[in-house]
């Protein structure tokens, strides 16, 4: 293997689809060995063919603790480490307003956008602080900043990952743990699919071609491994950024 991120290994949750499945092939075309983790077993025993054998498939559901502990354990096994996590994951469904909102899928979304976050960073820091660091980055959103209106459970899960970054640098910083956020606006993946057919706020009138591609978001997740987001260490990047665009290559 060659390329910038030889010898590294990053596991990435939620890539069966969108910007985990890109960023999977990114990270993989930079030399990494990759563990792919979501819950639709088939779609990432798919992608772990593409890619190759540098590739290993960890069907998991990130809300349990307990099946996160497993797949970091399983990614250790099958390729001797973990230098990077990708906490990728998310849901934006059920959309609804707080009124109608039902209390136990709304719990649901937190359990896996907020907690699984957490779930990803207690699993991997034993391994990582062994090791004598590693890189943190979990997919933010410009919804950890403002209210959208249906999107209650989405913006506080996307406010609570926000501060589990700050968290991990200012506990873990001086331990060698890098932990980044990446703000991507909007994508073109289901997930905005999903939003459109809501119609419930000005992000579901948006047109398909207001989104970046997903390879851009996963491009600037490879760039967040290098040296040149040392800035940005503990906090946030927003790839609305142009300035931020331009140093990832974007333009
Ligand atoms: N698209 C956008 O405009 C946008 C903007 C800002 C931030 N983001 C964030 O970007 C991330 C990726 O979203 P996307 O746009 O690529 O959406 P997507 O295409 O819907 O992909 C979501 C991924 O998360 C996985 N996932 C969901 N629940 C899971 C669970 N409990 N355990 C394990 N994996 C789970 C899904 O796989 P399975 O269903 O197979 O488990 C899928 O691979 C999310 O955190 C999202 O909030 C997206």
């Amino acid at each position: 293997m060659s390329g910038s991120l030889h010898d590294k290994t990053v596991m990435i949750t939620g890539a069966s689809r969108g910007i985990g499945a890109e960023a999977a092939r990114a990270f993989a075309a930079q030399g990494a060995r990759v563990a792919l983790v979501a819950r639709t077993a088939e779609a990432i025993a798919d992608l772990a063919g593409e890619i190759g054998p540098q590739a290993v498939a960890i069907p998991c559901d990130i809300a349990r603790y307990w099946e996160v502990e497993k797949a970091v354990s399983n990614c250790v096994g099958a390729h001797g480490g973990l230098d990077i996590l990708v906490n990728n994951a998310g849901v934006i469904e059920p959309v609804s307003r707080l009124a109608e909102a039902d209390p136990k899928a709304w719990g649901e979304v937190i359990d896996i956008n907020l907690k699984g976050v957490f779930h990803g960073m207690r699993a991997a820091l034993p391994v990582m602080l062994a090791a004598g660091g590693g890189t943190v980055l979990t997919i933010g959103s410009g919804a950890a900043h403002g209210p959208v209106e249906g999107w209650s459970h989405y913006c506080s899960s996307k406010a609570g990952a926000l501060m589990l970054t700050r968290m991990l640098d200012k506990e873990y910083n001086q331990q060698g743990i890098r932990a980044l956020s990446l703000s991507p606006g909007t994508v073109a993946t289901q997930m905005q699919r999903e939003i459109k057919a809501s119609g419930i706020n000005p992000i579901s009138q948006l047109d398909w071609s207001d989104h970046i591609p997903p390879e851009w978001v996963a491009r600037a997740l490879v760039w967040m491994c290098s040296d040149a987001a040392e800035a940005y260490l503990g906090g946030e990047i927003s790839l609305r950024d142009e300035s931020v665009r331009a140093a990832v290559g974007l333009t």
